[in-house]
């Protein structure tokens, strides 16, 4: 059935190890949206990296080329939306996702965040040096600035298809 949507973009936000990419995945197969995530659109673009990019341009960079494609997306049809736990750092970006997107935040605890990325080996350049020490400080700095989310899921515990479900069920 066609969904009435003012707020048509179903985006996923939250920390590095919430489970976007995981949880993306799961609602790609559960609703007709395509699949975009800002991070693959990005190194499908540079042909590098997110490491590569960081150490060649930096930070700073990077945010810029984040907002770009975040505009980009949020200027196509409906779309399925998953981002770089970055994405709600410029203000610009919060209130562009608040404007135009139905925005999910993806939460668990720093413990739960830092079990999950030491099971990944992916390149995460904000986490160079003490992992732990770095979970707790992004998570610190950023909890505020998640709240804006439509809604929050506690990731913790829960299977991926029963947040994926829940999600849909909220957004439709
Ligand atoms: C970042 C998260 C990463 C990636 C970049 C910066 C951040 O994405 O965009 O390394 O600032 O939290 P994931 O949240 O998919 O790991």
């Amino acid at each position: 059935a066609p969904m009435e949507h003012s707020k048509r973009h179903l985006v996923l936000i939250g920390m590095m190890g919430t489970g976007k990419t995981t949880i993306g995945q799961a609602i790609a197969a559960q609703v007709p949206l395509p699949w975009k995530d800002t991070d693959q659109a990005l190194v499908a673009k540079w042909g590098c990296s997110i490491a590569d990019f960081f150490a060649l341009y930096g930070e700073e960079r990077f945010r810029e080329e984040e907002t770009q494609m975040l505009e980009a997306c949020l200027a196509e049809p409906s779309l399925l939306l998953t981002t770089g736990g970055g994405i709600v750092l410029r203000e610009q970006n919060r209130q562009l996702l608040a404007e135009r997107a139905f925005v999910v935040h993806l939460d668990a605890e720093p413990e739960e965040i830092i079990r999950r990325l030491t099971q990944t080996n992916e390149e995460r350049p904000l986490l160079k040096g003490d992992l732990r020490q770095r979970v707790y400080d992004i998570y610190e700095a950023r909890r505020e600035l998640y709240r804006f989310a439509d809604v929050r899921v506690d990731t913790t515990g829960k299977s991926i298809d029963e947040m994926a479900t829940a999600i849909v069920r909220a957004w439709q």
